[in-house]
């Protein structure tokens, strides 16, 4: 189980996240919506190590994180799908697996490539070829099977849904219903709120670096301020 308690952080002298608190647990989807700039993506890179926080704590199972850096917090189960995808566009499809796999032994790395093409057929047919000749949507999948290679218990996604088609999309969101099926906890910021609340155990909303408001995905999606702002309708 992931557990964040009171994180501050900031970029130099201005802070951009003051007091966040949640907690995901296996087989949960915590949903966390935002307007732009709310700092969700802040929140992300301050969970994964890559963005330092002034104050608060950061538990995995117990285990404080604060300390560890972000390559051995992969270890420790934690992966994160990032802002844009960001897969190395210039390698092939089964190169940018095989790096997400760094941790792994030769055995569960074949185990994992061969969930990752029979989740993603499309990964299997051009395995070979550069990633960057991926559309958007194959290069999300690819870049959601990259983080599934390091065998994580916590997912961190940042705005998987983004520039994808509807069709697409809908496929993206399949595959994080059968993470969550395989057990992991799963953070899913979204700025598409009604898709993320729909499959959400779990919610908060952020706003200017804070969590606002938090309740079940149900109850959120009846709340009439997310309504309003966050699900385009009264
Ligand atoms: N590298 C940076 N240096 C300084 N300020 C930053 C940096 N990255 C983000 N910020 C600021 O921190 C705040 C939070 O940004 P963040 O990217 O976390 O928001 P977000 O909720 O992910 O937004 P979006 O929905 O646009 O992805 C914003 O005010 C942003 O301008
Ligand atoms: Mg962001």
């Amino acid at each position: 189980m992931l557990e964040v308690k009171d994180l501050a952080s900031r970029y130099g002298r201005i802070e951009v996240l003051h007091d966040v608190s949640l907690k995901v647990e296996p087989g949960k989807i915590l949903a966390l919506i935002g307007a732009n700039g709310a700092g969700k993506t802040t929140l992300l890179k301050a969970i994964s190590g890559v963005q330092p926080i002034s104050t608060g704590t950061i538990t995995l199972d117990g285990k404080p994180l604060n300390k560890v850096q972000a390559s051995e917090r992969v270890k420790r189960g934690l992966a994160q799908v990032p802002e844009g995808r960001q897969v190395f566009g210039g390698m092939s499809i089964e190169d940018n697996l095989l790096l997400g796999g760094w941790t792994s032994s030769a055995t569960n790395v074949q185990a994992d490539l061969q969930f990752a093409y029979e989740t993603f057929p499309v990964l299997f047919e051009k395995k070979d070829l550069l990633a960057g000749s991926l559309s958007g949507g194959q290069q999300q999948m690819l870049a959601i099977c990259r983080a599934l290679m390091s065998r994580p218990s916590v997912i961190l996604m940042d705005e998987p849904s983004m520039g994808l088609s509807p069709l697409l999309i809908d496929q993206v969101f399949a595959a994080i219903e059968l993470l969550k099926k395989k057990g992991l906890a799963i953070v899913l910021v979204e700025q598409n709120a009604s898709v993320a609340l729909s499959i959400a155990d779990d919610a908060s909303v952020m706003e200017t670096g804070r969590i606002v408001l938090r309740g079940t995905g149900k109850e959120l999606q009846q709340d009439q301020r997310v309504k309003e702002l966050y699900l385009g309708h009264a």
